[in-house]
């Protein structure tokens, strides 16, 4: 290999065809432990700078014959460390704009819904835990929490013949800066929110019970308050529910974003409402969360559950609904960061000249377990 750079696309290229790479992890453990790529190799940076031997870096056996990736923070120690393996004969490349670009890096999974007619592709932003989904039937498709770029869900729906008629958020989200108005705009979609006064450019509003058809199916909305007061579960052909922040599979939303803490009791009260009317529903559904807590592997196998099996996972909702909420409450994660800015530009619906790498940096911190 010529140039030192190898670009997050090749990469997710990479991975997605199964193609044998070795992805060597420079950064220090703290960070690892934030976010990582799946399947990459933890090594002391130092030790793989000095590394002699062909056949080992940092003591860690690098198979033969396939290529090296290095990755680091920004992509500026791993061209170091590039730099001196090759000096040693050791060939590598340097994933340009390391962990902060391959935040960008995708994968999908086809989710197996028996029974329907509705195709559903969950899209996995990898880099950041983000799940969006195309929904399909019979040529027509609505896009649900976008978050990656735009032209993604286009090529996309077009490799499986479906056009995307709707774009749909569950909620106004603070972790990541929503694609769907952009999305819309690029294919003449109609936009459908929520029913809320938080977002500033004009969108359909979607009432609790009022339901979208694209193809032969019905997705249908469901006022989940809690996470925030807007957030809404889309339930597509009564089989799948689309949950956003609100349910994931062992854990809850937190209620306590862009909200006082007078403010984060009451959501955390209704959330507790909310999982209540969830856990009413038919057990077999399929619960399809916003977001995954982890790397999502590239191995085509779709995050999520089965309704009675996720409810199972989540002790706090065997509690009372007091002691539900104080659990919550006593539970909030970290912040993420930029987090107002974040619901700022959202509440707006696009952000010209923003770098998304620079205001999303860090993981999800959405769930509640
Ligand atoms: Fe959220």
């Amino acid at each position: 290999m010529d140039t030192i750079d190898l670009e997050v696309d090749a990469l997710r290229d990479w991975l997605e065809r199964g193609r044998p790479v070795t992805v060597l992890d420079i950064r220090s453990p703290v960070q690892r432990e934030e976010w990582s790529i799946p399947g990459s190799v933890a090594v002391d940076a130092q030790t793989a700078m000095r590394a002699s031997d062909p056949s080992s870096i940092g003591g860690i056996s690098v198979p033969a014959g396939q290529p090296i990736v290095a990755v680091c923070a920004q992509g500026k120690s791993s061209v170091l460390a590039v730099r001196a393996m090759r000096e040693n004969g050791i060939d590598a490349v340097s994933l340009k704009g390391g962990m902060q670009a391959w935040s960008l890096a995708w994968n999908v999974a086809y989710v197996e819904l028996p029974g329907s007619v509705a195709q559903i592709i969950q899209v996995r932003r990898t880099g950041k835990g983000c799940l969006s989904y195309i929904v399909g039937s019979e040529g027509e498709a609505a896009v649900m929490d976008a978050s990656v770029d735009p032209a993604i869900y286009l090529r996309i729906a077009e490799e499986r013949d479906l056009v995307i008629r709707y774009v749909l958020d569950t909620h106004v989200h603070a972790d990541h800066l929503s694609r769907s108005r952009t999305l819309a705009d690029r294919c003449s979609a109609e936009i459908f929110l929520p029913e809320q006064d938080r977002v500033t450019y004009p969108f359909q509003a979607l009432r609790d019970g009022e339901s979208i058809t694209a193809g032969a199916i019905e997705i249908q909305a469901l006022h989940t308050p809690g996470h925030t007061l807007e957030s809404t579960c889309f339930l597509v052909d009564g089989r799948a529910l689309l949950t956003g922040d609100t349910l994931f599979p062992g854990a809850v939303g937190r209620p306590d974003l862009a909200a006082s803490a007078e403010q984060a009791r009451k959501r955390a009260h209704l959330l507790y409402a909310t999982l209540r009317r969830i856990a009413a529903l038919d057990p077999d559904i399929r619960i399809l969360p916003g977001h995954a807590s982890e790397p999502i592997p590239f191995d085509g196998k779709a995050c999520g559950g089965r309704l009675g099996d996720v409810l199972k996972e989540v002790e706090m909702l065997r509690a009372t609904e007091d002691a539900f909420v104080e659990t919550l409450l006593s539970r909030i994660p970290q912040t993420p960061p930029n987090h107002l800015e974040i619901v700022r530009l959202n509440e707006r619906g696009e952000f010209p000249g923003v770098d998304p790498t620079e205001l999303e940096a860090g993981a999800n911190r959405c769930a509640i377990s």
